[in-house]
């Protein structure tokens, strides 16, 4: 029988921990399994280069990842998603494609997130330097299910990064996930 796929997408505000946490995931569950993690800052560098951050850009690029998303996940590959993906919608027609998927909304109110201004964008979003910044003059839409939330201004990087991979491993390991076709 082949190995079972899974798509874990991260989503949340810019600094909220995303990549932090999804890397860490990669190196942890990599040991055992196939993963790949697809990272919003990378992929605009390949996969949706030249793509914007109007509703439409932002919508584009989270098809073409949810599409990379779906054919590796129904080829058994572990993936992650760590992209803002700030529209409920669109998370919403991946999720119902992939099947086989698992939400994690990594929670940090802005005010943290623009005080960790880890790439100093909040402060340039502030200063009219660029528009339509997450959070600032742009919509995140609060996920409404998601199965797991690391709230990463109160729990540590490792207790977030322990409750994907126990979350994962369990769902792994019960019949709960199908392969989608
Ligand atoms: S998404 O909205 O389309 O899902 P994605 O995660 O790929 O966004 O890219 C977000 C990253 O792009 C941020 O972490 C930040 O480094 C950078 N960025 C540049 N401009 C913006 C913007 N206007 N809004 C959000 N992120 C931006």
């Amino acid at each position: 029988m082949k190995p079972l796929g899974v798509t874990v997408w991260f989503t949340g505000l810019s600094g909220a921990g995303k990549t932090s946490i999804s890397q860490r995931v990669q190196e942890q569950l990599g040991e055992i399994y196939n993963t790949e993690l697809l990272d919003g800052d990378l992929v605009r560098q390949t996969l949706t280069k030249g793509l914007g951050f109007s509703r439409e850009d932002r919508e584009e690029n989270i098809r073409r990842i949810g599409f990379v998303a779906h054919l590796l996940t129904r080829n058994g590959v572990i993936v992650l998603v760590s992209a803002i993906s700030p529209y409920q919608a669109i998370r919403q027609e991946i999720r119902q494609k992939i099947g086989s998927f698992i939400e994690v909304y990594v929670n940090a109110p802005l005010e943290i997130c623009e005080q960790r201004d880890v790439k100093g964008l909040y402060r340039q979003a502030r200063a009219g330097e660029i528009q339509q910044f997450t959070g600032i003059d742009d919509p995140y839409e609060v996920p409404l299910n998601p199965e797991i939330t690391c709230y990463t201004a109160q729990e540590s990087l490792e207790e977030s990064v322990a409750k994907v991979t126990e979350y994962v491993l369990a769902k792994l390991h019960s019949s709960a996930l199908t392969l989608p076709l």
